[in-house]
């Protein structure tokens, strides 16, 4: 049987796949390439070029394949952007998960693990963020995630497919041999964007905001290495098998760093100096986000590799060192 990952050709899918094909999974990627790379795709992993919008185009998928499990990481997630294009977040995350829940229910597939986000609490009541606390999104971005949590409450009492949902904090790094990585377009998360300069692709950074409510005024975040999270994945899939009730579970390293200190590990890593200005708050930023992930360390026995930002950053510096365009120097 094999593990269906929406969204595989994505940044955080394409090192799902390789991680769970390193753990002898076998792996069907269906992905749209709307923001993913064909290129990123492993080769082993069985390719199809589609929209989970499509109804369609599931049931062909699920007719051809024997999927025991999804791994749903098809979805929008640019806070900035789904401040302007709300509806194209709603209509892609969660029309997109609709369209997906019903294709499974045909096909009688019981289990899905999928990436919701620490943009589903707002601005957090307290530091860490424990699970139960207030949820209240201040971008669209976050409360299409957190309609999709709540459609699955629902869709497990009538139709018993059961689900993780892993709300993530910021997904950083890359796979550490450098052969994939962070390649979107445009380009606007913070350590790929520091690094474009460190690179000498892009003038110097610019800080949006240095007046937030944090201990040097710029956004603070908390940063986790890509493959960890891509365990995490794995670790849930299992538990669902094993018979274990629906559940949900912050993803984290439980440290943050601003964005200033951010750009000071960027500057030991790389050694280069990396020119940045403040600019402008972005719409959509709370002051600070950083998890408690205990409740996954204990409850699925995850146990995260990288806790050191430096290294989280030297690899996704290794990845841009080799491929200066992303996968357009593979393709
Ligand atoms: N930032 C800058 N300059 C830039 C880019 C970003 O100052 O050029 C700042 C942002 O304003 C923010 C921080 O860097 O303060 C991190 O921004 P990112 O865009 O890298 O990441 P976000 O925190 O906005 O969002 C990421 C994911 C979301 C997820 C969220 C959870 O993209 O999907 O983490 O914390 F919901």
């Amino acid at each position: 049987m094999a593990v269906l990952v929406a969204g595989g050709a994505g940044y955080i899918g394409s090192h799902m796949v390789d991680r769970l094909i390193e753990k002898g999974y076998d792996v069907v990627v269906a992905d749209n390439l709307s923001t993913g790379h064909r290129a990123a795709v492993h080769p082993q992993a069985r390719f199809y070029e589609g929209d989970t919008r499509d109804a369609q185009f599931l049931d062909d998928l699920f007719a051809k394949e024997d999927i025991e499990a999804v791994i749903h990481m098809d979805a929008f997630s640019l806070v900035p952007e789904s401040m302007k294009k709300p509806l194209k977040y709603f209509d892609n995350n969660v029309i997109g998960m609709i369209v997906l829940l019903e294709a499974m229910q045909r096909a009688g597939v019981k289990y899905v693990v999928f990436s919701s986000t620490a943009a589903t609490y707002g601005n957090p009541e307290r530091i860490p963020i424990h699970e139960a606390d207030r949820k209240e999104p201040i971008n669209s971005y976050g409360e299409s995630k957190l309609m999709m949590e709540h459609i699955m409450k629902w869709v497990e009492q009538a139709d018993g497919i059961h689900s993780v949902a892993l709300r993530y904090f910021n997904a950083a790094g890359a796979k550490a041999d450098g052969s994939i990585g962070e390649d979107h377009h445009p380009e606007t998360h913070l350590i790929p964007i520091v690094l474009k300069v460190a690179a000498g692709q892009q003038d110097r950074l610019k800080i949006f905001g240095d007046d937030y409510d944090t201990t040097d005024g710029t956004n603070v975040r908390d940063y986790i290495h890509i493959l960890d999270l891509a365990d995490a994945h794995i670790l849930a899939m299992e538990y669902l098998k094993q018979g274990h009730p629906s559940d949900v579970f912050n993803l984290g390293s439980s440290t943050g760093f601003s964005n200033r200190e951010i750009l000071e590990a960027a500057r030991k890593v790389t050694g280069k100096e990396i020119p940045a200005e403040v600019a402008p708050r972005r719409g959509g930023d709370p002051d600070t986000l950083v998890a408690d992930s205990s409740k996954a360390r204990e409850v699925l026995g995850w146990n995260p590799q990288y806790d050191n930002i430096e290294d989280i950053i030297k690899t996704a510096w290794t990845w841009k060192q080799k491929h200066p365009n992303g996968y357009a120097d593979r393709s």
